[in-house]
């Protein structure tokens, strides 16, 4: 690997819910590892020195999925934390039921070890059994395949059908867009999974880059995975809430990047922004190293209060026609 900047040695460890497991409050997001759906500024090498550079600067959750890069992501993140003690969290892409084995055995395959959370991706289509597919997933935990089962993009209503399909075990955790920009969680998902010990995860908290400060002044460049974002959420930022992040940036002295990460931490949310190259990964990785006090998450709360409204958005993957989600995930382009 190439020389990469020292670790910073400040992560702080909790517990994720009732998993038992250990992890840093501030995990890793793998989509971007070995496709080219965000640009052409960056090579699998970078991917993978992105992922060991977060890991030695004490990350240990890394989220990826099947369907990202189709299971390149996986294989990456596998080789990049073969024989280091992480918790990997992959996602079946279930674009149709009757798969459901042959996905695990590929993902086992493609990380290259068991999978500690196994996470339904979106909600399945109308045509699917669901409780067919709960079941399943939680014979291969059983048969010691998957350490803990959980879902992403499920509203509070899938959650708890989900949780009724289980015979045996319990969801752990549900990933969900949440960020400064993407608030609409907390109008009930995250009461409930907080009186469940269900983990919210949180997708994009960066909001694919706009929350970095990178791109206040200029517009983000268009990558396929930022055309998505367009669709499923089309917010930009308020010129008050662009303000107050510099500013409390320049006074606390601390990145945008962190206090939009500190934020999602400071509602017991798991963050897993996503990183091109190492210098990313170490500054996410450096995001619990500064104090912030509560009144600068208070200033944001309010001064991003529109974004914390009702709104249909979680239910939008499911509207989606699998086979143009299939192409959209796995493409490299
Ligand atoms: N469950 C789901 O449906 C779902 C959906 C989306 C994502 N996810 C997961 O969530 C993870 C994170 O979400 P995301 O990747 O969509 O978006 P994100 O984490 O909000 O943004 C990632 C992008 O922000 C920029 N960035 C990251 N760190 C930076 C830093 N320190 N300074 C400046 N720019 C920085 C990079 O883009 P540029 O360098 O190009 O600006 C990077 O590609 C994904 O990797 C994936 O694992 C899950």
């Amino acid at each position: 690997m190439r020389d990469l900047p020292a670790a910073s040695g400040k992560l702080e460890y909790r517990t994720f819910g009732k998993t038992g497991l250990k992890i840093s409050k501030v995990g890793f997001g793998g989509w971007q590892a070995g496709m080219s759906a965000w640009g052409h500024d960056y090579t699998d090498r970078d991917a993978r020195d992105a992922i060991i550079t977060a890991h030695e600067n004490g990350i240990n959750f890394f989220d990826t999925a099947e369907a990202y890069g189709s299971g390149m992501s996986e294989k990456i993140l596998g080789e990049s934390l073969k024989g280091r003690d992480a918790v990997i969290a992959t996602k079946l892409a279930g674009y149709n039921s009757s798969g459901v084995e042959k996905s695990i055995e590929r993902s086992i395959r493609n990380l290259g070890r068991t999978i500690d959370l196994y996470q339904v991706h979106w909600v399945p289509s109308f045509y699917t059994n669901l409780r067919k597919l709960f079941r399943t997933i939680e014979n291969s935990v059983k048969a010691g395949k998957i350490q803990h089962i959980g879902v992403s993009n499920f509203p509070l209503g899938y959650l708890e059908m989900a949780q009724n399909f289980m015979e045996r075990e319990e969801i752990v955790s549900d990933q969900v867009q949440y960020s400064i920009v993407h608030r609409e969680a907390e109008i009930e998902l995250l009461q409930y999974c907080r009186r469940n010990r269900i983990e919210l995860i949180a997708w994009s908290p960066l909001a694919r880059g706009e929350l970095t400060g990178r791109y206040f002044n200029s517009r983000m460049p268009f990558t396929l995975s930022r055309s998505l974002n367009k669709f499923t959420s089309g917010r930009t930022l308020s010129q008050p809430l662009k303000g107050y992040l510099k500013e409390q940036s320049v006074s606390l002295g601390v990145s945008i990047p962190a206090l939009a990460i500190r934020y999602i931490v400071s509602k017991g949310i798991l963050p897993i922004p996503g990183a091109k190259n190492p210098l990313q990964a170490r500054q996410n990785s450096e995001a619990m190293d500064a104090y912030i006090p509560e009144e600068t998450f208070s200033g944001i709360d309010s001064l991003s209060m529109q974004y914390a409204t009702g709104s249909l958005k979680l239910l939008i993957p499911r509207a989606i026609p699998n086979t143009l989600l299939k192409i959209v995930m796995s493409r490299s382009i």
